[in-house]
């Protein structure tokens, strides 16, 4: 099956059976994850797994006792930094020069751009904009499952501070964003399975554009460029 029949199959799934993902099908998932693209690279988010039944019970209670949360078969939790600070930051980069066995200092001057452009704009815009990869992370999550015919359900809807709180996050640096329920669909008691896919129309959704369209726009251009960050 190509990407786009398995995104027409997969839908965001209301009813689950209990049945288990087999273990390769979530570390399948779990890889495509892992591989996603983040603002300069640090990944500033992490995947809790979660199939212990008792605490998915409450963290159901939490989240609008959506019945998934507890029919999944392991419910991942996509938590993402409060904030970024020289340590988390320098941390990866370290991680990322030995592993391509250069000198921690090679990017220094990249390391101390980020975190100069992005103090300034404080803790919450920070935590908002790690949250904000999180998300690319949870939508090719999203995708491998459709992939591995595994149901999956996007879940905003809980109360971040209390599953927190919960799972132990409040004071670790790390805030949960987003819920994934990993499962299969009980088609029989879902409402959702037989409806139509809907989105909106091609026409609305894209939109090209010629010089002729834009503005009338006469900023000069930036100075500097972004270049290879280890040759500065
Ligand atoms: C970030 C995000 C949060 C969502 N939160 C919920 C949720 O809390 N509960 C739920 O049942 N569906 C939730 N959804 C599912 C959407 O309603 C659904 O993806 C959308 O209506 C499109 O339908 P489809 O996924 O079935 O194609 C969420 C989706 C996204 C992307």
């Amino acid at each position: 099956m190509s990407l786009l029949e398995d995104l027409h199959w997969r839908y965001a799934t209301k009813k689950m059976n209990g049945k288990k993902v087999p273990q390769d099908k979530l570390d399948y998932i779990l890889e495509a994850a892992r591989m996603a693209p983040s603002s300069s690279g640090l990944q500033p988010y992490k995947i809790i797994v979660i199939s212990d039944k008792a605490l998915l019970e409450k963290i159901k209670g939490i989240a609008w006792n959506q019945s998934q949360i507890t029919d999944c078969s392991h419910l991942l939790v996509f938590a993402a930094w409060n904030g970024y600070n020289d340590e988390r930051v320098s941390k990866v980069f370290n991680y990322t020069m030995d592993e391509r066995k250069l000198p921690h200092n090679t990017m220094d001057n990249y390391k101390n751009n980020i975190l100069s452009l992005y103090e300034p704009l404080g803790q919450e815009w920070q935590a908002h904009h790690s949250a904000k990869q999180s998300y690319i992370s949870f939508g090719l999550a999203i995708a491998a499952a459709a992939e591995q015919k595994v149901d999956a359900t996007p879940i905003e809807g809980f109360i971040p501070e209390k599953l927190d709180e919960l799972l132990k996050l409040t004071g670790s640096g790390y805030k949960s964003t987003l819920l994934l329920p990993l499962g299969y669909r009980e088609d029989e008691n879902d409402w959702l399975v037989s409806m139509k896919k809907v989105r909106t129309p091609k026409e609305d959704f894209i939109t090209e554009m010629t010089i002729e369209d834009a503005a009338d726009f006469n900023e000069a251009p930036m100075e500097g460029s972004i270049g290879n960050p280890t040759k500065e």
